[in-house]
């Protein structure tokens, strides 16, 4: 079948929200459709090409955000802070992986969710379910949960706003090199994990200090100052995709303009089913969520369709099986892989197979499960010969408490006190850049190995 940017409206289509008023949703996304685009063809190119590198061995994929952007925490903190801390989670892992790590966040864009249920029930009242800002709102009332399409433009305008605010500090000299490592030394000034982490960190300190004495310095080297850093959501709703698809005029492809990089989720990832029809067309960068529902035919059959080019970077494996499930589940598809000989990047998403129910009552995941599922993940690659290419988490730059865990020892009774997530548990602040920390010391532990360090 031909493709088209609304090639995917003739085919089966799940998670999709029932909007009362079917004219007044085609009006906003015609409003949109005319709206300016968030972002270029050509940066989305640059992003493949970075992630063609990871696909090769020659580079690391971070990627991190919150669950789901809300309008209530749309601040200027929130973005800065987030930015922050994958900046500093980038510079760890850029030192003991000794190749570039491509950043993108699920920020700028990342409002609409999948799930489970259609239904919410509360104390024997059902509503439809809460599916993300730009669809309906959150509070448990009738009225709330009606899908209103002008959401979709309060999502585009927070969106451009972020977007613009992340352009001016990677590009503005905030993220030089030097500021991120004063950063990491304050994490490491006034963290219980700190200590731990002080040679590591020292390492990076003395390293910096030879750059500078050999002349490389921020003043003489202007790509110390700024960094590249990516957008990405999920391809959920795809009336207001479609809507930001454009052609680009240097190659005369179809781009999503909404964000570089656009993923398929684990619930509507169906071959022959809208969200693949959709993303097969548009050339940006596809992230693929692998649950352990995902066979191995289904995997060869995705690949074959989104990427019948077999280009490096075009598509992102993005294995979110928990801890438990991950040993079980992640070689069989990586020999689909190679037997297919199809080219992707490898990554981990340790957040979404390891959700669990607080005595509580709270939605959280523990620390130590999403530890283990990447240190699972990195060593089933080193079995397989594979390049484990790269993380996926939900994290803030906030001091949330809403994972259990990690050096500050957030207990059960402690996440009622901060959890603010309009979705998802996410790691916060220090959770996330001590993670950053124990996944660099045993990538930095294998690395020396290989080369005959001793470590
Ligand atoms: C998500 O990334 O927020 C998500 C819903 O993931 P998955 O599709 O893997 O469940
Ligand atoms: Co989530």
């Amino acid at each position: 079948m031909v493709w088209s940017p609304q090639s995917w409206r003739a085919k089966p289509i799940l998670q999709l929200p029932a909007y009362p008023d079917a004219e007044a949703l085609a009006a906003v996304e015609n409003t949109l459709r005319t709206r300016p685009p968030l972002v270029f063809a050509g940066e989305a190119r640059d992003l493949m090409s970075s992630l063609g590198q990871v696909a090769e061995g020659k580079a690391f994929l971070l990627q991190g955000g919150d669950c789901a952007e809300s309008f209530a925490e749309f601040l200027p903190d929130n973005i800065r802070d987030t930015l922050r801390v994958i900046l500093q989670m980038a510079v760890v892992l850029t030192f003991a992986a000794g190749v570039p790590v491509v950043k993108v966040g699920r920020i700028a864009g990342q409002f609409a969710k999948p799930r489970s249920d259609d239904f919410e029930t509360r104390g024997g009242v059902s509503l439809p379910s809460y599916r993300g800002d730009n669809i309906n709102g959150i509070e448990f009332t009738s009225e709330a949960r009606i899908p209103d399409p002008q959401r979709l433009m309060e999502g585009y305008a927070q969106s451009a706003a972020t977007l613009n605010l992340l352009r001016a500090f990677t590009n503005g000299g905030y993220a030089d090199l030097h500021n991120v490592h004063r950063w990491m030394l304050g994490f490491i000034a006034g963290s219980p994990a700190g200590e731990q982490f002080r040679s590591l960190a020292q390492r990076v300190s003395e390293s910096l200090d030879f750059m500078r004495a050999c002349g490389i310095t921020p003043e003489t080297v202007p790509q110390l100052r700024t960094t590249n850093f990516y957008t990405s959501h999920e391809a959920l709703f795809l009336g207001y995709e479609q809507a930001l698809t454009r052609v680009d005029s240097t190659s005369g492809d179809w781009y999503d303009t909404s964000a570089h990089m656009l993923w398929i989720g684990d619930r509507t990832r169906q071959v022959d089913g809208a969200h693949v029809e959709f993303c097969r067309g548009i050339k940006n960068p596809i992230g693929l969520k692998c649950g352990p529902s995902m066979t191995n035919d289904d995997l060869a059959r995705l690949c074959e369709t989104i990427n019948p080019e077999n280009k490096p970077g075009r598509i992102t494996l993005i294995c979110r099986f928990g801890a438990d499930r991950v040993g079980e589940n992640l070689p069989r598809l990586i020999r689909t892989i190679e037997r297919e000989g199809a080219k992707v990047v490898w990554s981990c998403d340790p957040m979404h197979g390891n959700t669990v129910k607080s005595g509580t009552g709270y939605k959280t995941r523990p620390f130590d499960r999403i530890q283990k599922e990447v240190k699972t993940f990195f060593d089933v690659h080193r079995a397989e010969g594979t390049h484990a290419g790269g993380v996926h988490f939900e994290m803030t730059g906030q001091n949330v408490t809403e994972c259990l865990g990690g050096a500050q020892a957030i207990g059960e009774e402690d996440l009622e006190k901060r959890y603010h997530t309009h979705c998802d548990p996410r790691l916060n602040a220090s959770q996330s850049i001590e993670l950053a920390f124990l996944m660099a010391e045993s990538i930095r532990a294998e690395r020396m190995k290989d080369a005959g360090y001793a470590a």
